[in-house]
């Protein structure tokens, strides 16, 4: 038997949609899996209710295929689903760097994440990486068709989620088609502000890259009190706001010393527009560690 604790994840960070990942320090999923002639998964924990138990439609069972590694596998879910950090790549995630474990099949983290996302394209409909990675290998990592690369970093975080569910699918049909020349070259700068942010471990400049003209703007009209919730943010020392993955869940970073008062700041935001909330106190974090065999 395997147990495997996944990270939440945030994609995107406004300027890298598809492309930027961070790993949580919370919350996570805990995976266990255990040998087994037939695949069973059997899923408890925060909107266990809201997950297919079957393996041809759960995000774990295209995990379990790709690595040919049949299991009776337990998911139990710290990461709602439907919320913006992950939900389905953690599950994914965890199964991965679990299974691997439990049949010895000697991959490296970075050759499972593509195994990993197939599981992201039974969910979402695509197979993209930007929350698997931070999942698996922790940080802050960027993901191209030519792989991942990922660094640590140290940028505490507040990620505050409305009591909503927002579904990726739908996220993604508001993501406009094309976009003016002035916003790519705005969202090129912010982007690499971030990255090098994230290099430094300078919650200034990360928030600074976080602006993106272009994705975010298009998204946060899905979130209602979104405008409300991210200028109280600011107004509590958040040093950049934006949507986390594909929303509902808002995501700020800060310094250390203002952590507790943006996710107060963020939960009254939100409790104004008449929406239940919850703020998880985070920082970018590990990936999925191995915590019992
Ligand atoms: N990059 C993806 C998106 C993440 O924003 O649609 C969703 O999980």
């Amino acid at each position: 038997m395997v147990t495997v604790r996944a990270p939440a994840t945030s994609a995107n960070l406004g300027s890298g949609f598809d492309v930027f990942g961070a790993a949580l320090s919370r919350p996570a999923d805990v995976v266990t899996v255990e040998k087994a002639a037939e695949t069973t998964i059997e899923v408890t924990g925060v909107g266990a209710q809201y997950i297919p138990e079957d393996p041809e439609k759960n995000t774990v069972g295209a995990v379990v295929k790709a690595l040919d590694a049949p299991a009776r596998i337990h998911i139990d879910k710290g990461v709602r689903p439907a919320s913006g950090l992950g939900s389905s790549a953690a599950s994914a995630a965890g199964a991965a760097v679990a299974l691997n474990r439990l049949y010895d099949r000697g991959l490296s983290r970075e050759e499972l994440v593509p195994i990993a996302a197939e599981g992201e394209a039974v969910v979402s409909g695509v197979a993209h990486s930007d929350n698997v990675a931070p999942s698996i290998l922790g940080g802050f990592t960027v993901t191209t068709a030519e792989g991942t690369r990922s660094v640590d970093a140290a940028i505490p975080l507040v990620v505050c989620l409305p009591d909503v569910a927002v579904s990726t699918r739908d996220a993604r049909r508001v993501v406009p088609e094309t976009a003016p020349m002035d916003d790519l070259v705005e969202t090129v700068g912010n982007a690499a502000t971030l990255a090098i942010g994230m290099c430094r471990s300078d919650p200034d400049l990360v928030g600074l890259g976080m602006d993106d003209p272009v994705v975010t703007p298009e998204r946060a009209r899905l979130i209602t009190g979104y405008d409300e919730v991210r200028e109280r943010a600011f107004d509590a020392g958040a040093t950049g706001v934006t949507v986390s993955g594909a929303g509902p869940a808002v995501i700020a970073a800060c310094r250390d010393r203002d952590r507790r008062g943006v996710a107060a700041a963020m939960l009254d935001a939100f409790d104004g527009a008449g929406i239940e909330a919850r703020a998880y106190q985070s920082r970018i974090g590990r990936g999925s560690t191995i915590l019992d065999e």
